[in-house]
């Protein structure tokens, strides 16, 4: 089996609910997103047509693409409105300790990027 993963340390003391912050982690970028508290990573590449979705607009779970209009939930990925298909790549997001971040007074997550695919 080919998996590992690749974990990012975060510092999101300045992502304010509704926000949004890229990073970079295993040749990937990844936006993560502060939904009402909760922190959720998804690929920063909307699906229609491979635009970055940091610049679209994030209003609670859903996120719009700014070129033709595609929503993302990332709570999950799931596509809301076309005219996007496939859904988005999500990845795992905990405290520094591994625990649920909500639940955190840290001001730090971290982001897990499994690398490869299991065979
Ligand atoms: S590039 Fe995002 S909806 Fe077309």
């Amino acid at each position: 089996m080919l998996d590992a993963a690749e974990d990012r340390i975060v510092d999101v003391s300045d992502l304010e609910p509704g926000g949004m912050q890229v990073v970079e982690a295993a040749g990937l970028k990844i936006l993560i997103c502060n939904v009402e508290g909760r922190y959720y990573a998804v690929e920063d590449l909307c699906t229609h047509a491979a635009f970055p979705l940091s610049t679209g607009h994030l209003e609670g779970c859903v996120l719009e693409c700014p070129v033709h209009g595609a929503r993302f939930d990332v709570t999950d990925g799931s596509v809301v409105r076309r005219p996007a298909l496939r859904p988005l790549s999500t990845f795992s997001v905990s405290d520094e300790t591994g625990s649920d971040p909500s639940n955190s007074e840290g001001s730090k997550v971290r982001i897990r990027v499994h690398l490869g695919v299991p065979v």
